[in-house]
């Protein structure tokens, strides 16, 4: 059975390599020539290995093993019905505004390929509706049996190849018929336990559902970290002795909310309601949280502030060295990153900033390259990221 996987990012080159090393053919597809150049070099910044291996060097070991080809352009290599795995998200600009452009651009390719009992899974988190309006006309309009399923994405960057073959799986079908195909796709490469939604609707919905879950647990910690400061009481002994309640599960306070999921869930979920004409739900909970994760970077610079302040220092006359650059620790992720927030803050109010990520690739100005260039003469060390070598 021939695999195809669309998009070669942080989901989609992983699973590539998953599945390849399952036994499977693979073809991993991304338009970006730089990314399949990449690929084939050896030298992808994703932080994710593979039995010790970076998935630099398995990507291109399985590459010259034959069992995985990359390439720019998706061509169809044979008359039997393959899988064809979409890892393809929705643009997102800075502003978080949506684009739904790449997964018509799929689509564009991928339609005049098809034959009858390919089957398409998309393995990505959409606005909830997409499939529905744009991927099913689609398929429709053939005439011709393909198979089509979603399933939300839940990896971790770093567990990937952990969390591929254990993570549960939320999965539903344009039909019965094609949650059958994907789950026995899914049961023939791991070992994930696959749990049926009723519809692809409901499934996108609760990708996002998940992801403000998250937010919203985030802002939370967030907030009760303030307050434990304000109180003169330990954060962390709060939180953990918090956590000894069988139903309680704070998580850990930090610098705010990146990466690409979280930050655009709440938007995807208000795009679906305004398409609905669902103008009048309340999500003021939802969006509290999402504007005090927004706002949490200006309070860690307001913090360095005040602490300077406290030894008679002023920002403009400080060095502030960030450890961790990316949006989480053990990743080398640095979409909507709360650090890189911080260092442009810091820097519009004329402190000098310094930034050390032994697993983020050389993207930014103020990056250096060695922990003791980063902290050297710096009046204020701030840990953003724990890293392996941080
Ligand atoms: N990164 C994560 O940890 C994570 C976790 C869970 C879910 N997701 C979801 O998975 C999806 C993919 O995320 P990602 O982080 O891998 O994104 P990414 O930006 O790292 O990768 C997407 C890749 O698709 C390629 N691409 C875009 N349009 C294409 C096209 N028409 N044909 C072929 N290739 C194309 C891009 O060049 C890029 O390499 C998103 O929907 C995201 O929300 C991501």
């Amino acid at each position: 059975m021939q695999v195809y996987v669309i998009g070669l990012g942080h989901i989609g080159l992983p699973m590539a390599c998953f599945i390849a090393i399952s036994g499977k053919q693979v073809i991993g597809i991304d338009n970006n020539p730089q990314v399949i150049k990449a690929v084939k070099n050896g030298s992808i910044n994703i932080y994710e290995h593979y039995n010790g291996l970076h998935i630099s060097k398995l990507a291109k070991k399985l590459i010259d093993q034959g069992k995985l080809t990359v390439t720019k352009n998706l061509r169809t290599i044979d008359q039997h019905p393959g899988v064809f795995i979409v890892s393809v998200g929705i643009k997102s600009s800075d502003d978080f505004k949506q684009d739904i452009s790449p997964i018509k651009e799929v689509m564009d390719t991928l339609v005049p390929q098809l034959k009858p009992g390919d089957l398409i899974i998309f393995r990505t988190t959409l606005i909830p509706g997409t499939i529905d309006e744009h991927v099913i006309p689609r398929l429709e309009s053939l005439n011709i049996p393909v198979y089509l399923a979603y399933c939300p994405e839940t990896m971790a960057e770093t567990q990937a190849f952990q969390e591929l073959n254990n993570n549960p799986i939320v999965m539903a079908g344009k039909d019965e018929e094609s949650f059958a195909k994907a789950k026995e796709f899914f049961n023939s490469i791991s070992d994930a336990p696959i749990h049926k939604a009723s519809n692809i609707k409901t499934a996108e919905l609760i990708k996002v559902v998940q992801n403000i879950s998250r937010d919203v647990e985030i802002a939370l910690v967030n907030e009760i970290s303030v307050v434990a400061e304000a109180l003169k009481v330990d954060t962390y002994e709060v939180l953990n002795l918090s956590n000894t309640h069988p139903r309680v599960k704070l998580l850990q306070p930090g610098p705010g909310v990146g990466g690409y999921c979280l930050p655009n869930a709440l938007v995807y979920l208000k795009h679906t309601l305004l398409k609905g004409k669902n103008t009048d739900i309340p999500l003021s909970l939802m969006e509290v949280a999402r504007k005090s994760n927004l706002d949490r970077p200006k309070k860690i610079v307001a913090l360095i502030e005040q602490a300077l302040k406290d030894v008679n220092k002023t920002l403009e006359k400080s060095c502030i060295a960030i450890l961790g650059l990316a949006m989480k620790d053990n990743c080398a992720d640095c979409r909507y990153s709360p650090a890189i927030d911080i260092a442009k803050m810091l820097t519009e109010k004329g402190a000098k900033v310094k930034g050390f990520d032994p697993v983020v690739g050389k993207k930014f100005p103020f990056q250096v390259d060695t922990l003791q260039e980063c902290i050297v003469n710096s009046d204020c060390i701030l840990i953003t990221a724990v890293q392996p070598g941080i």
